[in-house]
Parts: structure tokens; C-alpha cells; sequence
């Protein structure tokens, strides 16, 4: 049972606050965990409250249904318990970020007292025993740095890796041939909020180097590497037109534009390619693309059954990013991943651009046997959750 749920203020990655969590149950077991927080928010993301006003809201409403009442064990009832205190249909009455803190250390709580680690206890004794491939990210700009590529993230993507850990310093490694290759043309670069490189570059110079990078990393070691985008297409619409720093695109333009890099860069992964209302055209770029690629929904779906609901309907994309706090809870997550599996959509569990050093979300990749997760490459709240992976990994 739990019997109390502390909650505070935080830093997060970028310096701002956010909220942490703390569940203790009456059987000694403890669990501690914080809420993210993004830049490109997607429009139908659950609602974050400033962190205070969050904790004042939940202290009041939800912390006094959950104290002495619900088993920390029973994550749904948990999860359930946090929607009935805020009582509307996108956490803006306690705050999406109070919300997602309490699930996720309840759940680690719940762990503690199984004395199982958090994915075995999330995924239960048939979950499958893959391991997700991290989808590193090596250059970027948009909402996460001033100055540089209008492109969000360009990713490398380890598809070929043995093993996590391979993978992790496959990653690593291509970061640093980026560094290389910028400091060889002359190109400085500050980084951004996830750790890429930001340089001041054009987005066809940015292809430029990260294929030159990936394949100098592919040759060091021996096995495919291939490249992603995040391209958040939202942040470049103007409710017309893409627009970026030397051309406009209609929407018939972006699509065929993403569809071309596809091909020239056979890319593993792109991700908000179109703007988050246009299903349409999701739907055709996804039927553009080889099978080889995966057209991934984030300020798409935000994590939202309903909006991926749609989303198979129409056949837009093929997969779907997975971010509890674009949602609130653990449960609401884990449906959509559900949802997904059953469509033929990869889940994809994704870190924010403010992040702490909560390792949550390497957990619920493990335990949901999701295909990729994406949470940077380099920078300390990045690799506690790639390391996390590589000690499941070691330890599974
Ligand atoms: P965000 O960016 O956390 O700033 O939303 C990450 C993403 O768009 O995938
Ligand atoms: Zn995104």
C-alpha cells in the first residue's frame, strides 16, 4: 500500500524546474522518478502546468486518493486514480508532468518491492527478450538550437548492432566523426538541448556530413548504420506552407522532398514529416516510402490512442513515438504501444529535449520489446538512460 507520495522541484536538462516524485509504500518499497519536458510540444499533447502550480494541485487532490489507498503494485489503479483527481481528458487540472512523476515512481515502487527491476516488473515474465536499437541523435537545430538546421534531428541509426551496447557506441562514435568532420571544414558548433551538434549549417551540408560520418563509423565497425530525421514539420508550418531558411514548400512540395531524401539518403526513420493535422498527407508519403523505412507519428499521435486510432484508419505513418508525459501515465502508454502492436505500427519510446536523469523510459522500452528508442547520444541525462540499457542488457 502506499502510504505517502512526496513531491519537489527539480532542475531539469535546460536548467528550467520540473517535478519529481516520490512513492513509499507500507512494506518499506520506494520509488523515485521526474517528468521530461519538450520544446516541439505537439498542439494535442496532455497539458503541462508550471511545476509549482502542479504540485499545489496534486498535493490537494490527487496525493490525498492515492495516500493509504492504492497498491503501488497496481499500476492501473494507480494510473486510474490520477485521472479521476484531475478530472478532465488531458491532465490540465493537476498538470501532466505531477501526473507522469507519480505513475512512473509508483511503478518503480512497485519494482522495489517485487525486488525485480523495473522492466521485468513492467513487462512480466513473457515479455520478449529484444532489445531496442537507439536512434542517436548527431546534428540538429529547429526548436533545440538558435542558428542551425531547420531539420530537427538527424539521427544515426545502429539497425545493423549485435548488441545495445554496440549500438550505444556506434552512436557515440558517429557523434564524434561529426565533431571531426565540422572542425575539418572550419565549421564551429555549440550543441543543442539533446546534446547534437548544432553548426550553422545548411540541411543539405548537414546530410552531407552525417552520411560522411555514418559511413566512416559503419567502416570502424563492420556492421549498417543507416540515418534518420526528426524533422517536426510542425515548427516549420505556417498553416501553408513549410517554411525554411532559403525556400517554401507547399505540402505536395515537402512530401516530395521527404520522399527524395528517403531514397538519396535510404533513411531508416523519419519522423513528423508533415504537419500534425495533416493525416492525408502522412498517409501518402507512408505509401511512398520503401518498407525499409519507418514514417514515425509524434506531434501526430502524441502518444494518444484516439489520434493513433485515426492514424490507422487512414494509414498514416508507420509507426508511432512514444512519450508518457505527452500523455500522463504509464498505462495511457503503455495502451498506445498496445494499440500499435496490434496494427503493425513499431512503438518507438522516446526521450523529451528537457530531460533529467531518470532511466524510466529505457525500462518501458525493454519491457514493451519495443523495436527503437530515441534519447540522444551524448550528454549526461542522455546516457543515463543508454546506459541503463547497456546494464539491462548485461544483466538480462
Ligand atoms: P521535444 O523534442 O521534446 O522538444 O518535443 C523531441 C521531439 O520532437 O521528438
Ligand atoms: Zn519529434
Amino acid at each position: 500500500l502506499i502510504t505517502e507520495v512526496r513531491l519537489r522541484e527539480i532542475l531539469d536538462s535546460r536548467g528550467n524546474p520540473t517535478v519529481e516524485a516520490e512513492v513509499r509504500t507500507e512494506s518499506g518499497g520506494f520509488g523515485r522518478a521526474a517528468a521530461p519536458s519538450g520544446a516541439s510540444t505537439g498542439e494535442y499533447e496532455a497539458v503541462e502546468l508550471p511545476p509549482e502550480e502542479a504540485i499545489a494541485n496534486a498535493r490537494e487532490r490527487a496525493v490525498p486518493r492515492i495516500e493509504g489507498q492504492v497498491y503501488a503494485g497496481d499500476q492501473r489503479t494507480v494510473d486510474r486514480t490520477l485521472h479521476g483527481a484531475d478530472g478532465t481528458d488531458d491532465f490540465s487540472g493537476i498538470g501532466a508532468n505531477v501526473a507522469v512523476a507519480v505513475s512512473m515512481a509508483a511503478a518503480k515502487a512497485g519494482a522495489d518491492m517485487l525486488g525485480a527491476p523495473l522492466y521485468q516488473h513492467l513487462g512480466g515474465a513473457f515479455r520478449g527478450d529484444g532489445f531496442p536499437t537507439p536512434l542517436g541523435n548527431v546534428v540538429g537545430g529547429g526548436e533545440h538550437a538558435a542558428d542551425a538546421t531547420d531539420i530537427q534531428e538527424f539521427l544515426a541509426a545502429p539497425v545493423g548492432a549485435p548488441s545495445v551496447t554496440d549500438a550505444v557506441f556506434a552512436n557515440a562514435a558517429v557523434h564524434g566523426a561529426v565533431a571531426d568532420l565540422l572542425a575539418e571544414r572550419d565549421i564551429p558548433a555549440a550543441k543543442g538541448d539533446e546534446g547534437a551538434w548544432a553548426p550553422s549549417v545548411t540541411d543539405e551540408e548537414a546530410f552531407a556530413i552525417v552520411s560522411a560520418a555514418i559511413e566512416s563509423v559503419e567502416d570502424e565497425v563492420g556492421f549498417e548504420i543507416r540515418m534518420g530525421l526528426d524533422v517536426a514539420a510542425s515548427e516549420l508550418f505556417d498553416g501553408e506552407q513549410y517554411v525554411y531558411a532559403d525556400t517554401t514548400r507547399t505540402p505536395d512540395e515537402q512530401i516530395e522532398y521527404v520522399a527524395e531524401l528517403a531514397s538519396d539518403y535510404d533513411l531508416a526513420y523519419i519522423e513528423d514529416p508533415l504537419d500534425e493535422d495533416d493525416y492525408e498527407g502522412f498517409a501518402e508519403l507512408t505509401g511512398r516510402v520503401s518498407d525499409e523505412t519507418l514514417v514515425c507519428g509524434d506531434d501526430l499521435f502524441v502518444t494518444n490512442t484516439e489520434r493513433l486510432a485515426t492514424g490507422i484508419e487512414t494509414g498514416a505513418a508507420n509507426s508511432i513515438l512514444i512519450k508518457p508525459n505527452q500523455i500522463g501515465t504509464l498505462s495511457d502508454a503503455f495502451d498506445a504501444i498496445e494499440l500499435a502492436r496490434e496494427n503493425g505500427y513499431d512503438a518507438v519510446v522516446s526521450h523529451r529535449s528537457g530531460e533529467t536523469e531518470d532511466t524510466t523510459i529505457a525500462h518501458l522500452a525493454v519491457a514493451t520489446d519495443a523495436p527503437f528508442i530515441k534519447t540522444g547520444a551524448v550528454g549526461g541525462e542522455r546516457t543515463a538512460k543508454l546506459n541503463e540499457l547497456i546494464r539491462i542488457e548485461a544483466n538480462a
